[in-house]
């Protein structure tokens, strides 16, 4: 049985994966995992959709998405951790329970979900990390979570080197701002409130699919945020950390 598996499934970015997933490549089952059973359920796709209501912070998910591996012994030959949130304020602004749940989640779950995944997974399979565009720098007031992306683009772009001699494929998929369900918990107060350029969860998918297919470790969507790589490569982060404050208009 061949299956995608892809986190985060119950809005944006997850969500538009399992559209475009679904129209290019036939799959006896799409596993798609989220919180919101309800969401999962209206699913709508070609393959059979398997909703599985799982909390990617609690261990006994992991313990469940393992046992359903080992009794259907599926191939997996994509799986897409998009499960993920930030908050946007001071660091000592949250209580430290919400930044280390944003690492839970954000870091580990991911990590998690390869691991496990890696056992059913065999040559030509395809692993897509969602990063962001803090992956590449660190970013006063979305701190832990830019810490948090830095860390899916360097795990991935390392475990794709490590798994060349078995065939498969991990790219970080680093987007700019996508307009989804994100801000609604991201933004808490106007701490952060310019955006720029914001783009849609279409776009950057289909850029993932063709970068995958090109063989890239990394993807980066649009104008925006090449020039952005660009100015990060070239600036000192000290440089890259004041011109967002000054953007933000924070003192
Ligand atoms: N939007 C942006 O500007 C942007 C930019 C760069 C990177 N990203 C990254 O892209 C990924 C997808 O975000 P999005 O923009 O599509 O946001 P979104 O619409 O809010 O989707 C987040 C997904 O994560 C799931 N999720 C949240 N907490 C979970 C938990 N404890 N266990 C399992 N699933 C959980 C949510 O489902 P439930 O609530 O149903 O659990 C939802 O399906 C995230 O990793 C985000 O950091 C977003």
């Amino acid at each position: 049985m061949k299956i995608a598996v892809i986190t985060g499934a119950s809005s944006g970015i997850g969500a538009e994966f399992v559209r475009q997933l679904d129209a290019a490549e036939n799959f006896d089952e799409i596993w798609v995992i989220a919180r919101r059973l309800e969401r999962l359920e209206e699913i709508k796709a070609s393959s059979k959709v398997r909703p599985l209501a799982l909390d990617l912070t609690e261990q006994c998910s992991f313990d469940e998405y393992e046992r359903l591996l080992e009794e259907l012994d599926p191939e997996i030959a994509v799986l897409v951790n998009a499960s993920g949130y930030g908050y946007f304020r001071g660091f000592l602004d949250d209580p430290l329970e919400k930044q280390l749940d944003m690492i839970e989640l954000n870091s580990k779950a991911l990590t998690a979900m390869t691991y496990i995944s890696l056992k059913y997974m065999k040559s030509g399979s395809r692993i897509y990390n969602m990063g962001s565009m803090s992956s590449i720098q660190p970013v006063p007031y979305i701190n832990v979570y830019a810490a948090t992306k830095a860390y899916v683009l360097s795990f991935s772009r390392a475990l794709n080197v490590e798994l060349k001699h078995r065939g498969i494929k991990v790219m970080a998929v680093c987007p700019y701002w996508v307009q989804t369900e994100f801000f609604d918990t991201a933004i808490n107060d106007d701490t952060v409130n310019n955006f720029g350029k914001i783009y849609t969860a279409k776009e950057v998918v289909a850029q993932a699919l063709k970068d995958m297919k090109k063989g890239r470790d990394v993807s980066f969507c649009g104008l925006n945020t090449k020039l952005q790589r660009l100015g990060v490569k070239l600036m000192p982060h000290s440089l890259v950390m004041k011109i967002w404050c000054k953007q933000q208009s924070i003192k």
